[in-house]
This record gives structure tokens, sequence and C-alpha cells, in this order.
């Protein structure tokens, strides 16, 4: 009997699964390989799967509940792709005193989002940071992991106005 296409599985996700198993197949003999192999499934989807979620699981003799719990966990995992411009917004101490609630607050009232939301539109996905090293500059952020520096209202809307 052959086995013609209407017995191939085009279960929504099976690509994502076959792909996912290479993806994580270098860091399986690693101590310790979730967070790489997160941080590589993430690399490659911008974002973590929902169907690569059983992957990596079954992979590290974990349960679901487990891999799902380390993806919402961390910040720096999503669960969904994000915008075309990820803007990050340092939110720590030195930041924090040199005005980083208001510049998150105009972002926000700007875009219309949250915290790990993204605008309707695809354009823009606003997260939160929490130092990068430039806190001579505060309040800082990152525009699609470039840095951006001594943030004002002038500055933020400009960032804004050019990437959308
Ligand atoms: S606290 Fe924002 S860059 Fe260090």
């Amino acid at each position: 009997m052959s086995i013609g296409p209407a017995t191939i599985s085009h279960a929504p996700g099976s690509d994502i699964a076959l792909r996912t198993r290479e993806i994580i197949a270098p860091y399986l003999a690693l101590e310790g390989p979730a967070m790489p192999m997160l941080h590589a499934i993430q690399a490659a989807y911008g974002f973590v799967p929902s169907q690569s979620v059983p992957v990596v699981a079954e992979a590290l003799n974990l349960s679901r509940a487990e891999v799902h719990g380390l993806v919402s966990f961390y910040h720096d995992f999503r669960n969904e792709p994000a915008g075309r411009t990820v803007l990050k917004l340092c939110r720590a101490e030195a930041c924090q005193s040199r005005g980083a609630d208001r510049m998150a607050a105009h972002a926000s009232e700007r875009l219309g989002i949250t915290w790990h939301q993204t605008t309707p539109d695809g354009a823009v996905t606003l997260e939160p940071v929490f130092c990068i090293g430039l806190c001579a500059a505060a309040p800082c952020g990152m525009v699609n992991n470039v840095s951006v520096a001594r943030l004002d209202v002038g500055r933020l809307d400009a960032i804004l106005e050019s990437v959308r």
C-alpha cells in the first residue's frame, strides 16, 4: 500500500516540532540545557512557539508545565512574535531616578500598550529592561538591541515616529 498525501500529517505545528528537534539537538549533551535550548528556539523564531514546548519537555524529561514555566518566568522569552521594533526601556534604579517612569508612561500612552504588548499594527513591542550599563547617561533604553541614552520626551517621540 502506498502512502498518499492524504495520510501525511499536516497538523499545525508539525513543522515547528521537527525544526525544534533540529534546533535543540546540539544542546542535548550540555549540563543545564533548558535555557540554551529556549534561547536558540527564540533566536530562530523570534519567540518560543507553543509547539516547541512539548518537544523540549520530552527531550529533557520535564513536564510541559515546567518548560512553559521557564518561558513565562523569564521576560527575555516571548510566546508570540514581537513587533517589527522592540523598544526596551530601562526600569532599574539609576534610570528610575532620572525619569524612567515618565518615559515609560509616555511610551505606553503614545503606543496604547503596556509592558510586553505589541501595537495592533505589529510595529512596536514595549518591554522593560533592567540596567544596560549606561547608568551615567540615564534614562536609557534599547531600540532593536541598539542602546539609546539620555532619553527625554522629545527623543522618545522621535524614536516612536521613526518606527511606526
Ligand atoms: S539603571 Fe538604567 S542603564 Fe543602568
